[in-house]
């Protein structure tokens, strides 16, 4: 599917250091993030600190410097690598006379523009009226008034700023409930799929590490791939058949990112349950990324937030075309599958990953017809 062509609206962007690991790959996201949201980052200010001002979060000098940089560069919008307070944005807009975004609504900025599915939508409208409660969000709106049109925020416009709390709380209480019955009709297939005992497999993965290109290998499906972050955000789930294994699930799921805003884990919990309810996650790693330790450790924090951390799990360690890792299966000390090296793009290895998947699917079915692991449900047996 094909996005809408917006001219890119310049902008700064701010990284501030405060001795943290991660700070240099940290501004190189903020940058994917910024071009992710349909921005065009024109100046990168940074600056080291021991801790946020608690007014401008930069301090006035270099705050002094951001203007400068949005005056030179013909900036619409500053995006700061953080999280701020309400009161921080709203000084820092006024001393910079410029829409400001943190983190938080840069990434809801993207989800806005990514969502498809009536379910994504809700959820994202969700966690921008959220978001929204606690602040005046006028970084988008500006920026939309500016650009004179509809644009990243999606549904968020003028008015949905201006709604009085208690209607936001009234819209809030209606998002939830319509969220409730989405879940409710995903738990009725997912109960029919467990009766039908078959493997339900969720591909779980850091924005970017190529989950989409693996489901569409495995799938032949057409799911959306794009070298942006987020490109997919809502869990398409399609069945997969493999020659003497038989028919199994498989979900791709929304991208993770280190320090995902916790009010969008909350917001994508319900789409993340299927991910929670798999019998197997295939943790598929940007093999070439300097960075996919951190990544992993991302996503395995991001899982344990959602209760899915007990779940087994096997490492794909996707594009290996771009390294010089053979396509091959490791195992642990216990003869488990570990991981899977493959390129989703090439497909050189796939047929290790079709080889793992087989074993889990006759590891689920010896676990089946396992006395000690049957329990009576009406007419079947389930684990
Ligand atoms: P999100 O939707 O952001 O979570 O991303 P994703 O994990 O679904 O990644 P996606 O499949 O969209 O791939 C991201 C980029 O990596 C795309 O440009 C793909 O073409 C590229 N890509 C995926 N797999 C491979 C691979 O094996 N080798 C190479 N060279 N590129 C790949």
């Amino acid at each position: 599917m094909s996005e809408r062509p917006v001219r890119a609206a310049a902008a700064v962007l701010v990284g501030l250091d405060f001795g943290a690991d991660g700070y240099a790959e940290g501004l190189e996201e903020l940058r994917l993030l910024a071009e992710s949201a349909g921005l065009q980052p024109r100046a990168l200010i940074q600056g080291k600190r021991q801790r946020p001002d608690s007014s401008l979060y930069a301090g006035s000098g270099k705050t002094e410097e951001i203007a400068a940089a949005v005056r030179e560069h013909k900036a619409v919008l500053v995006v700061f690598n953080h999280e701020l307070s309400p009161a921080q944005q709203r000084n820092l807009e006024k001393a910079l006379d410029c829409p400001v975004l943190d983190r938080t609504g840069l990434i809801l900025g993207i989800f806005a523009r990514r969502a498809r599915s009536n379910e994504g939508k809700l959820q994202v409208e969700l966690a921008q009226l959220e978001y929204a409660s606690t602040r005046l969000v006028r970084g988008w709106t500006h920026l939309e008034r500016q650009r004179g049109g509809r644009g990243f925020m999606g549904g968020m416009g003028e008015t949905q700023i201006e709604i009085d709390r208690r209607l936001l709380a009234k819209r809030v209480k209606l998002l939830k409930d319509k969220l409730v019955e989405f879940k409710r009709r995903r738990d009725v297939q997912r109960r029919a799929r467990v009766r039908g005992e078959v493997l339900s497999v969720s591909l779980v993965g850091y924005t970017n590490a190529g989950k989409s290109t693996l489901f569409n290998t495995l799938t032949h499906a057409g799911s959306y791939t794009a070298d942006q972050l987020f490109a997919t955000l809502d869990t398409t789930t399609r069945r997969l058949y493999l020659a003497g294994t038989g028919n199994m699930v498989l979900s791709d799921t929304v991208g993770f990112i280190r320090d995902l805003p916790h009010g969008l884990v909350a917001s994508f919990r319900a789409t993340l349950e299927e991910t929670i309810q798999a019998d197997l996650l295939l943790h598929v790693v940007d093999a070439s990324s300097g960075v996919r330790e951190t990544q992993i450790v991302a996503v395995n924090k991001v899982l344990a937030e959602i209760g899915a951390d007990a779940i087994p799990q096997v490492l794909v360690w996707n594009k290996i075309d771009l390294t010089g890792v053979p396509p091959g299966l490791d195992r642990d000390e216990y003869g488990k599958i570990h991981r899977v090296c493959l390129s989703a793009k090439t497909g050189a290895g796939l047929d290790f990953l079709r080889d793992a998947l087989a074993e889990v699917a006759a590891s689920k079915k010896s676990a089946v017809i396992s006395p000690e692991n049957m329990q009576h449900h009406g007419d079947t047996y389930v684990t």
